[in-house]
């Protein structure tokens, strides 16, 4: 089993109305108590081994680069990090310079996420966006430059108002980029978000058959599905997400991260206050945690499967874990097959295109 290592950067210039992600505006100016209390948590696990590495935020590229310098440094000083990891550190265009980018590539950074969006104008200064397109681009062109190879970029898509036209053309554009890697979002209203305070809404089924067109569109220029919303170019899959959902283990560092280690789930305080304080006083920042084990683990590993498109050998993971799924959720899956929303593959087990739309409600009965 592999391990990976989260570590998130809170900080953003301005929060996007979408976003519900755990984010601190407009408070970089605690950058370094907060670089401070990373290497402080870091220590607990001085020595372990980890296969891949994963800076995300928030805004990682709102650091400075004496903060990059720092957090680099403390990942190193405590953990073994494998000689091949891939090591993602996520950007955005307004804040990504030529300096940070050349101590990203310097310091053994090899993969950039760049949080692109759109390609189009008007759509980014509805998101909210602090960039616009030229921008984005030039953020790209910067980041090859400055010798990164694999670079992912960030879409997202499925807005009301949204023509198949539109798409099209926004999907033309960030194509002709030819990145190694592309996420796809479909716009989710997230109950934390500006968005759904305003009581905005996106249809469903509009987003599902924009969702044919984002396939089509991206597996035609070479970039082949693996997950729901992401796509690659062969040998760019992200190790880093697919040992998320290949069930594999994680340690995560900083406000709100996640961790995942011998059958158990816990995690961080997600405000900057409670996080900062936490760490000063105690030491640790854990505010919940769970157990994961038997059927719960084996179920939960299973509903990540399915978001895979090679899917899940049901039996191996039964095996490996030494648990079955109870028969009544072998039915449902049952049932699922049979309305083409699963299908059986010789060992493997996966969604349709038809069941990936509704992987929610797939993942509600089976829980
Ligand atoms: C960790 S977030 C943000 C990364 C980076 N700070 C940025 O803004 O580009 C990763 C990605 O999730 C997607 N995302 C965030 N909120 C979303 C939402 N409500 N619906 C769909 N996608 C969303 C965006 O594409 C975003 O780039
Ligand atoms: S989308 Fe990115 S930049 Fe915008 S608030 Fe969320 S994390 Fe920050």
């Amino acid at each position: 089993m592999k391990t990976g290592l989260y570590v998130h950067i809170p900080f953003c210039m301005k929060k996007c109305p979408y976003c519900s992600f755990a984010v601190a505006v407009g408070q970089t100016g605690r950058e370094e108590d907060y670089i401070s209390a990373l290497e402080r948590e870091a220590f607990a696990y001085k020595g372990m081994a980890v296969e891949s590495v994963y800076i995300g935020g928030g805004t990682p590229s709102c650091l400075s680069t004496s903060g990059i310098e720092r957090l680099f440094c403390l990942i190193r000083d405590n953990f073994k990090v494998s000689e091949h990891a891939e090591i993602t550190f996520e950007a955005n265009p307004e804040s990504i310079t030529t300096e940070k980018a050349r101590l990203l590539r310097a310091i053994g950074v090899n993969r950039m996420s760049l949080g692109v969006q759109s390609l189009n104008d008007a759509r980014l200064e509805s998101l909210g966006r602090t960039h616009d397109a030229d921008q984005a681009v030039r953020a790209f062109d910067m980041l090859r430059v400055c010798g990164f190879s694999n670079i992912s970029i960030d879409v997202m898509y499925g807005f009301s108002e949204q023509t198949h036209v539109a798409l099209a053309e926004d999907l033309k554009a960030v194509l002709a980029l030819k990145s190694e890697h592309v996420s796809l979002y479909a716009l989710n209203i997230e109950q934390r978000s500006l968005y759904f305070a305003r009581g905005k809404q996106v249809d469903a089924d509009a987003q599902a058959d924009m969702y044919e067109i984002v396939r089509r569109v991206v597996e035609a220029e070479g970039l082949l599905q693996y997950e729901v919303s992401n796509f690659a170019k062969p040998g760019f899959v992200s190790a880093h997400n697919m040992n998320y959902w290949r069930g594999g283990e994680y340690i995560g560092l900083g406000m709100s991260a996640h961790s995942h280690r011998d059958e158990r789930r816990y995690w961080n305080a997600d405000t900057l206050p409670l996080y900062l304080s936490m760490m000063q006083e105690k030491g640790n920042a854990m505010t919940g945690e769970e157990l994961l084990c038997g059927v719960d683990k084996l179920t939960e590993i299973f509903l990540f499967g399915l978001r895979m498109n090679e899917g899940v050998d049901l039996n191996e993971l039964e095996r490996r874990m030494n648990v079955e799924l109870p028969m009544e959720k072998k039915e449902a899956l049952e049932s699922f097959i049979d309305m083409g929303l699963l299908e059986e593959d010789g060992l493997f087990i996966r969604a349709t295109d038809q069941g990936r739309l509704v992987l929610d409600e797939i993942s509600a009965r089976l829980i």
